[in-house]
């Protein structure tokens, strides 16, 4: 497979939009993109009494590759409650129980994170980068985060699409 960058949307709707364009403006850039909407995979919420059971534990493999094999990450989430949603925080769960050698999966991956929020989503940015600080991850500095009275700037987005290529 050519080089992509593997974008996950944690939720359906205006995060999901903000992956397709970060899809489109990667296009634009010539490097070929991967879309995950984490809602669609279903995994079952990681109890450690599920873990381990062949019959409910979700088989990860397929996201555990694209992850492993992507040039990068970007990450659209929209704020809950303060933090990332946990359709997000339950994906990693599983991938970290699952995987060989989960480290390799987040451990010196590019990550850039964006977020649909109803407020300014400042919250669930920082809970990302923490979380995928503490992988490994490097985090871009600058975020990109939109909400319904703060537009969408191609400026912007192109200008962290440029950052991921770098
Ligand atoms: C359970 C829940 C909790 C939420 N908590 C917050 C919050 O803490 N801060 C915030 O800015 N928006 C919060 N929101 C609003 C969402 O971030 C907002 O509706 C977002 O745009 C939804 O993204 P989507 O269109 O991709 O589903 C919350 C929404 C839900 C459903």
């Amino acid at each position: 497979m050519d080089s992509y960058v593997l974008v996950l949307a944690a939720s359906s709707g205006k995060n999901l939009d903000l992956a397709h364009r970060f899809s489109e403006s990667f296009t634009e850039k010539g490097m070929e993109t991967q879309i995950v909407d984490l809602t669609t995979l279903h995994w079952p919420v990681y109890t450690s009494e599920l873990d381990g059971d062949p019959e409910r534990e979700p088989d990860t493999a397929t996201l555990s590759d694209l992850i492993l094999n992507s040039e990068a990450l970007v990450i659209c989430a929209p704020e809950y409650n303060g933090v990332m949603p946990p359709a997000l925080n339950n994906t990693i769960a599983w991938l970290s129980v699952q995987s060989d050698d989960f480290r390799r999966l987040f451990n010196n991956r590019t990550v850039l994170l964006a977020t649909h929020s109803g407020g300014g989503g400042a919250h669930c940015l920082m809970a990302m980068r923490h979380q995928f600080s503490f992988l490994g991850s490097n985090v871009i500095g600058r975020t990109m985060n939109l909400n319904k009275s703060k537009p969408f700037s191609q400026e912007k987005m192109d200008d962290l699409v440029g950052r991921v290529l770098e």
